[in-house]
């Protein structure tokens, strides 16, 4: 590991599978898809051992991520958000014929009529979820009959064709009481499932009914009103996931190198904020007893309550949000046995 120049992005590849594995059981124990979010790792060799061990399909963020799955290969991917920009909407289109199932998400008139414009021009059917606001007032249509009448509407596009549900209760999934995670969770996705039923009742059949994370998976995921499932982070797993779920193994750190000492346990080491984010709190250290007290740019503070450091010493740090940290990088390196055998790229390229 001495070769890798830090700060740097390494992956436990053990770790890794283990996490991925977990998940699959999970999913083939309780008959529901597991959908997993690509903008956790960005990262197409990881998505495709989530396939290989059983993901339905692989969700998406953002068009460059649709593009990027699409084009790696996975063969159902759902962009689990709106595109309302023209050139987006035609990219996305263009996707549509390379893969079975390319999958978009859609909770406005205005959208939907710009969706089947631009659908019909490009001789395109494309396959959309309605969203709907589970609770976290992101995006989405009204759970009840408001869902119902904007479905209809979907349905009499000529271009479109109604696939089923998208809700994201994000507003529970890091809820640190696991009771009040459960309650908040359950009553978000029996919103979904109920909007499902107004649809059945109706007449109208749900294909794919979406929704969940890494904080409430096995929630959502035993809800018989659900069909898949769309967990991010359990791959990695970081610092702020790492408190409330114990089944998933950290397999993602930062490598720093020791910069200089400052005394009374605190050093200097080479990762600040262009390398760890902090939005969800400080990272933490992952061998050894303290804490991180500060990020700069390209420096953090950390401080040791046992042991000591020299210049030149490597320290491995969890992420306190894996999602944001990877973003940060162009690569991580794949250590198997301790050993770097692979390095592996991270898809976050932005279309200009
Ligand atoms: C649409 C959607 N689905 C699922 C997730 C779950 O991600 P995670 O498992 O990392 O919490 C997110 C998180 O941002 C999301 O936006």
């Amino acid at each position: 590991m001495k070769e890798i120049i830090t700060p740097a992005l390494v992956l436990d590849l053990e770790l890794l599978k283990q996490n991925i594995k977990l998940m699959a059981d999970f999913g083939r124990k309780n008959h529901i898809g597991i959908r997993p979010h690509f903008k956790t790792h960005k990262c197409l060799e990881i998505a495709r051992l989530q396939i290989k061990a059983g993901a339905v399909g692989i969700t998406a963020q953002t068009i460059d991520e649709t593009e990027a799955l699409v084009k790696g290969g996975i063969k159902s991917v759902l962009l689990a958000n709106q595109l309302v920009e023209q050139a987006k909407i035609e990219r996305f289109l263009s996707l549509c014929d390379l893969a079975p199932e390319v999958l978009l998400c859609v909770d406005s008139e205005n959208n939907l009529r710009l969706l089947d414009k631009l659908a019909g021009a490009a001789g395109v059917k494309l396959k959309v979820l309605v969203e709907v606001d589970i609770g976290m007032n992101r995006a989405g249509r009204k759970p009840g009959e408001d869902t119902v009448h904007f479905v209809k509407k979907v349905l009499a596009c000529p271009n479109i064709e109604f696939k089923g549900l998208q809700g994201y209760e994000g507003h529970a999934v890091l809820i640190s009481d696991r009771e009040e995670r459960i309650k908040t969770a359950s009553a978000a996705v029996e919103l979904l499932a109920g909007a499902r039923k107004l649809l059945l009742n109706e007449n109208i059949k749900c294909q794919i009914v979406s929704a969940g994370g890494t904080g409430t998976y096995d929630l959502t995921g035993k809800n018989s009103g659900v069909t898949d499932i769309q967990p991010g982070s359990y791959v990695f797993m970081d610092a702020k996931y790492a408190a409330i779920r114990k089944e998933f193994i950290p397999a993602l750190c930062v490598h720093t190198t020791v910069l200089a000492s400052r005394g009374k346990g605190v050093y200097t080491a080479d990762a600040g904020h262009k390398a760890l984010t902090s939005e969800f709190g400080m990272p933490a250290l992952l061998d050894k007893t303290g804490s991180i007290e500060k990020l700069n740019e390209e420096h953090t503070r950390l401080k040791l309550t046992q042991g000591s450091l020299l210049p030149g010493d490597r320290v491995r740090i969890l992420p306190s949000h894996c999602c944001t940290t990877v973003n940060l990088y162009d690569n991580v390196y794949v250590s198997d046995k301790s050993q770097v055998s692979e390095i592996w790229k991270i898809q976050r390229q932005r279309a200009v």
